[in-house]
Formats: C-alpha cells, sequence, structure tokens
C-alpha cells in the first residue's frame, strides 16, 4: 500500500519560526502591543492576514485596512530579507533522513504549508524536487486548522487521505490533520502538540523501529 507524506513546512522541515516570531514582534511594537514566545505557539500554522489579526487583537485601539495592509506588507519584506540568507544549515535535525526514507520506501510525498512563501524557501534550500506535490498558501482558501490543504495535497497524490501522514509543528496543523482523517504526527513540544496520534522533538528522535513501520509498504 502507497502511503502519502505530508510535510509542513515552517517548523517541519527548516527553523523559519523564529523569523515570522521575529517579524511579528515588530509589528506588534509598532501597533503597541506585547506578543510573546508562548503567544507566538498559537499562531503557527496560522496564515498571514488571520495573525496579524490576532496581535491586533491585544490592542484596544482600532487600525484602519490601509493600515493593516501597510503592516502586513511590511512584515512579509522583513521576513523575505531575512529568509533569503538561509542555508541548508537551518534544516531541522533528521529531517533529511526521513524524507530520504520515504522516497526510498517508494511513498509519495507533498508540503503542505500555509505559507505563500514556501516555493522560495524550497527553492532556497534546494528542496522543490523532493516533493511530489506542493500546496502553499496560495492553492487554498481557508487556514489550518481547516483540513482544506491538506486534503487537496492528498487529492494531488492521488492518495486517500486515511493513507496519508502528516508532520506538524503547530497545533492549528495537529487539528487540520485530524479532521482530514489523516494519521498526525507533531514535531516539537508534547505539552502544545498533544492532540498528535504521535510526537517527537524532532526527527531526530524519531527511532528507526518506529520509523520502519510507519514506511513499512503492505499488500492492503
Ligand atoms: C505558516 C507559519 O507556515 O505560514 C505561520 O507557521 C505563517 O507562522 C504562515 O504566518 C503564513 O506565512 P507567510 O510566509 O505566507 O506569511
Ligand atoms: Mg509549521
Amino acid at each position: 500500500m502507497q502511503k502519502g507524506f505530508i510535510f509542513d513546512l515552517d517548523g517541519v522541515i527548516v527553523d523559519t519560526a523564529k523569523y515570522h516570531f521575529q517579524c511579528w514582534q515588530a509589528i506588534a511594537a509598532k501597533a503597541g502591543v506585547q506578543f510573546t514566545l508562548e503567544e507566538n505557539e498559537e499562531l503557527k500554522g496560522v496564515g498571514r492576514v488571520q495573525s496579524l489579526e490576532w496581535i491586533l487583537k491585544k490592542s484596544k485601539k482600532s487600525f484602519s485596512q490601509k493600515q493593516r495592509n501597510i503592516w502586513l506588507e511590511e512584515k512579509n519584506q522583513h521576513y523575505v530579507s531575512l529568509i533569503s540568507h538561509m542555508t541548508r544549515k537551518e534544516l531541522l535535525p533528521g529531517v533529511l533522513t526521513v524524507m530520504e526514507k520515504i522516497r526510498d520506501t517508494g511513498h509519495r510525498m507533498a508540503l503542505g504549508s500555509a505559507s505563500k512563501n514556501a516555493k522560495l524557501i524550497l527553492n532556497i534550500l534546494r528542496l522543490t524536487s523532493s516533493f511530489d506535490v506542493i500546496v502553499d498558501g496560495k492553492s487554498v482558501e481557508s487556514t489550518k486548522p481547516s483540513p482544506e490543504g491538506f486534503l487537496l495535497a492528498a487529492e494531488l497524490m492521488r492518495i486517500p487521505p486515511e493513507n496519508c501522514v502528516v508532520f506538524e509543528d503547530a497545533i492549528a496543523g495537529v487539528q487540520a490533520a485530524n479532521s482530514a482523517g489523516m494519521l498526525s504526527i507533531g514535531i516539537g513540544q508534547q505539552k502544545y502538540l498533544h492532540e498528535a496520534k504521535y510526537c517527537f522533538e524532532s526527527f531526530a528522535d524519531m527511532d528507526s523501529t518506529f520509523l520502519n513501520d510507519l514506511t513499512l509498504v503492505t499488500d492492503q
């Protein structure tokens, strides 16, 4: 049985979460609100527009659409300037080994990211050709925890959702995978990702027996 493996990008393949956080903190300061690392967990996997809305709700002031658009543009310019210096050294521990194992065992692989910068990042990291399917923030209407992106990835891979596995570092992403009827594997801290079926601090902590079982090709 061929499976579909869907990888989130930010915080699963590469450590971009710190850049998103840095950029949102700068915008929050301009809006006169605090934005902490703990709060950033809530915004992982959440789209750009929704993330700004979340931050601005912390203020008692109201902000015009024009001001919101300026901040969205500023945040993205700042973010793109930071990620353009990224190298493969920022790939997260163990991710390439897991990708190779999936490829070698003949399964399909998709990217399932909420980011509109996903293709740019894959190009910078020279990973574009590793994926059979790329679903990014430009491919879908609704953001995680909606299952829309993962269901589209499954459809494009031609693998039924129940035969798909999702690697996610975000609470919203784990919820999206669960609603899509896929096997959710959290990559990060259990205290945030307890809704995932399995959770590992990083791919490097995934033991080879687990990975062998996950990628085992059965006749069903
Ligand atoms: C997700 C990140 O992958 O992409 C979020 O976890 C981010 O933090 C979202 O807001 C949208 O990213 P972008 O690059 O389109 O602003
Ligand atoms: Mg993520």
